[in-house]
Formats: structure tokens, sequence, C-alpha cells
């Protein structure tokens, strides 16, 4: 494996040969110890269970998930605006170019690692091809995970089932992962045949608070990508990622935040340069009091989330 220039642990490089080596690695460090068992399917936020769930997978997604509002297909997307109201901290992680700079201080939501939840399991291609994944076979996977319908788990299912069978907008690709394996083959057909890496936020202590003040700590520092594949966890009761990537333009960021609790965050952040076909009602323009196509709008990535990108020579 092959470290990238200026990678902490957070940034593993890897070329074709040891993709297997990585794989390995990435398997046990998400699945050491976990059992599979009906217990920990599902990473659920302690408090306030179906709420939570459901407003965490609705921001996760319209942080990322551009104007699929515009798709009309859905109960999901009316449902996620509507739940979306701009004090939700849910939705605390956008912010413009503007306060890329040493000193700027900003509320940031980043969902804390709630230790005595274990994350949901990453399956082995497999495994995960041996189990549907089909909101036409949600009654039969409810019984598989012994969910209820009505339960929140339940819910989440139908959501992020129903979220991964949207049809991607114009100019974007997407797939949702249910396996490394596939993540990677995603990634390798969306760069070609390099080398690639990724970058992900590393929380440098264990964050007291979700939602607090943050101040950049240290220029920020970009990471030259020309392109770059972003995959969101999904709740669902094994690893699932939304994996999707566009044409326009981005850039991504490290940045060193430091909390007003004293907490410390290597945050990776993007910033997408053309927002002009963004839908109006995107959550970011009402967050940052922007219009569509005047100013990029960047945002955040949560520690569970993985950014790809292509490892410059
Ligand atoms: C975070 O908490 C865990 C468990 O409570 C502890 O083992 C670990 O050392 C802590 N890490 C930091 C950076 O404080
Ligand atoms: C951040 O700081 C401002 C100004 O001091 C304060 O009004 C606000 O409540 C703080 N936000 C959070 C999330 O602590």
């Amino acid at each position: 494996m092959r470290r990238s220039s200026g990678g902490k642990g957070s940034e593993m490089g890897f070329g074709v040969a040891s993709l297997n080596l990585f794989l390995h690695l990435l398997l046990i460090q998400l699945a050491h110890g976990r059992e599979f068992t009906s217990d920990n399917y599902l990473r659920l936020p302690s408090s306030n269970i179906g709420d939570e769930v459901e407003d965490d997978f609705s921001a996760q997604m319209m942080v990322e998930s551009e104007e699929h509002e515009k798709e009309n297909n859905g109960h999901f997307q009316a449902h996620s605006l509507s739940h979306m109201d701009q004090t939700d901290p849910n939705i605390m992680v956008f912010f413009t170019m503007n306060d890329l700079k040493v000193s700027k201080t900003m509320p940031i939501y980043f969902p804390k690692n709630d230790p005595s939840t274990t994350p949901p399991r990453l399956l082995h291609r497999d495994e995960a091809s041996s189990i549907p994944f089909s909101s036409k076979e949600l009654p039969n996977l409810l019984k598989f995970f012994s969910f209820s319908q009505d339960s929140p788990q339940g819910r989440a299912m139908e959501d992020t089932l129903r979220q991964c069978e949207n049809r991607p907008i114009k100019g974007e690709n997407k797939l949702c992962a249910t396996s490394l394996e596939s993540m990677l083959d995603f990634t390798r057909e969306a760069f070609g045949w390099v080398d690639f890496s990724v970058v992900t936020t590393t929380y440098l202590t264990n964050l007291s608070t979700s939602f607090q003040n943050y101040t950049i700590l240290e220029v920020p520092k970009e990471i030259l990508a020309p392109k770059m594949v972003a995959c969101h966890t999904m709740p669902y009761p094994y690893a699932v990622y939304y994996c999707h990537y566009q044409e326009s333009e981005n850039k991504v960021y490290k940045i060193l935040l430091g909390g007003e609790t004293g907490d410390k965050v290597e945050a990776v952040a993007v910033c997408h340069m053309d927002t002009s076909q963004w839908s109006r009602n995107h959550v970011s323009f009402q967050v940052l009091k922007i219009k569509p196509g005047t100013l990029p709008v960047c945002h955040f990535f949560a520690a569970e989330n993985l950014v790809w990108i292509p490892t410059s020579e």
C-alpha cells in the first residue's frame, strides 16, 4: 500500500496490485468484532429514534444529492424538504469559499460516533449478492431482518431502497454499493484505470457534542482532484454506500477545525463550483441564503463518508 503525499491515517493510496490488501484491511477495519446479529444491523441514534433516523438520512442525502426533488418522483424529496427546516442542525454543514480562511468560525454539525452502537457490517460481494436489494423485495427483507414495516428500521430500509432506485439526475452517475468491491468497481469506472485513494473526515478527539462552533485553525489545504466520487452511508441492516459523481467541477479541501469545546476535527470538504443546474429549493441555498449559480457551495463530510479521488503522480 502506498501512501499519498501529505497523507495521514485517513488517506490511503493504492494501486491495482495492492487492491486485495486494501480490501482486506478495510474489511477488517469495518467488520472487526462485529457480529451480524439483529441487534446491530442498523445503527441508530440513541435518542428519539424515529425522527433522527429520518433527519440524518434526509440531511445526508440533501447535502449531496443535488436537486433530486426536480425528479419529481417523490414522496421522499417532498418529505425531506418539508422536514428540513433551517434550524435543523443536521443541515449545518454548508459554507461558501469566502469562509475558507484561518480564524473563520462557523457552527458545524458532525455526527458523533456513538461507541455503544456498532456500525453495520460491510458485506463481501458474494454475501451481498445473495441478498436481494430491491424495494419489490421489501416484505421479504423486513421478514429476513425481523423488522416490522412501521418500525424506524423498516421505514429507513424502505427509504434507502427507494433512494437507491431513483434515477440519477442529468450529468450524475450513481450506485448504491452493497459491498466494497462494488464501490471500488464504480470508482474505477469513474476515474478510468488510474490509482485512487480515499479521504475522510477524521475526528482527532472524541466529539463532546455533534453541533458546535468550529474555527478554521490552519490554511485549508486543497487536495488536487480533477474528479471525485463521494460515498455516503445509508441506513440499512448492512453497510450500504450511496456513491455518486458529477461531471461539473469540484474542489476538495482538508480543513483543520477547532471546536469551542476543545474538539478537533480534520475535515474533508468539497466545493461545488457550478451550482447553476441545481434546484432553487436545494437546502444549501436556503442555509447560505444564496441563489443557484452565484457562489460555489461547499460542505463538510461526516466521518463515515468516503471521498474517492484519483491519486496524482
Ligand atoms: C475516545 O474514547 C474512547 C472510548 O471511550 C477511548 O478509548 C479513546 O482513547 C478516546 N480517544 C481520544 C482521542 O480521546
Ligand atoms: C456559536 O456562536 C454564536 C456566537 O457566539 C452563538 O450565538 C451560537 O449559539 C453558537 N452556536 C453553537 C452551535 O454553539
